[in-house]
């Protein structure tokens, strides 16, 4: 079977000001802003997201939130709404990452409220799962990341617009990639869960690759069956990077030859 379009998400985490953002933005749509062989997004920080959809203006390139409140407005200082990412140009929102799980103390019964309302708000969820190095050492990789994906995405019913990354928490800003099998190892365990919630529709949900993917590794990470694309930090704060994992991606879709766009 092919496998799904390669998706490359940019997760900027708390970096870039607007016209950081702003200046980021117009040199990767520059060279990638019409590509369609591969989708690619950008996710800055809630304040540049303005900024970045006036650069995004025109091009294929979609811009997506790092979080989402469950409510849509109201007395809840400090959140944002799910209209309110769809109003300044959101397409998708990361849910759940480590990040939050630790620092924020997010359980997956509220990730998996964020993804109800993300999709029926219009926004395509990148929710995020991924066993700590301490879990993954008591053999217990499979069982966190299966509770982790079945939990966010219990009564969800919509396979056609979500997404799912596999983020190693040991991975993440640390320089230690998964090698390409331990990757499609859990990649494929998500498969599985997936389809047997889906059915059918769950072998074309896509399942995004994180932690440490940068230009070097991605190709044999591409490669893996299940792996359709990565979510990448520390990588996608500069354009060179950001710009040689599209290529990559481009031209795996193309079986090796030029990118549809500029970038080559
Ligand atoms: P790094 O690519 O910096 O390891 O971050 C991965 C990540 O957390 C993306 O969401």
């Amino acid at each position: 079977m092919s496998k799904n379009k390669i998706l490359i998400a940019g997760n900027w985490k708390m970096n870039k000001t607007s016209a950081e953002a702003k200046a980021l933005v117009s040199e990767i749509v520059a060279v990638c802003g019409s590509t369609t062989s591969v989708d690619v997004a950008v996710c800055p920080p809630f304040t540049a997201l303005s900024a970045a959809a006036e650069s995004l203006k025109g091009t294929n390139v979609l811009l997506g939130a790092q979080n989402v409140y469950v409510k849509e407005s109201g007395a809840y200082t400090g959140e944002i709404s799910a209209s309110m990412l769809k109003e300044v140009g959101c397409s998708c929102v990361i849910l759940g990452h480590s990040e939050r799980r630790q620092y924020f103390g997010e359980s997956d019964a509220f990730i998996n409220e964020k993804t109800k309302v993300a999709q029926a708000a219009g926004l395509l969820p990148i929710v995020c799962v991924g066993e700590t190095l301490s879990e993954r050492e008591a053999g217990k990789m499979m069982e966190v990341v299966t509770t982790q994906t079945v939990g966010a995405l219990a009564g969800v019913t919509d396979a056609a617009n979500l997404v799912i990354a596999y983020e190693p928490v040991w991975a993440i800003g640390t320089g230690k990639t998964a090698t390409p099998a331990m990757a499609q190892e859990v990649h494929a365990a998500i498969r599985a869960l997936l389809v047997k919630q889906f059915g059918e529709a769950g072998s074309k949900v896509r399942i995004l690759y994180g932690g440490s993917m940068n230009p070097a590794n991605a190709s044999e990470l591409l490669d893996e069956k299940d792996i359709d694309g990565g979510l990448i930090g520390g990588a996608a704060l500069k354009s060179a990077t950001f710009l040689d994992l599209v290529k990559i991606a481009c031209s795996k879709e193309r079986g090796g030859h030029k990118c549809c766009c500029s970038c080559q």
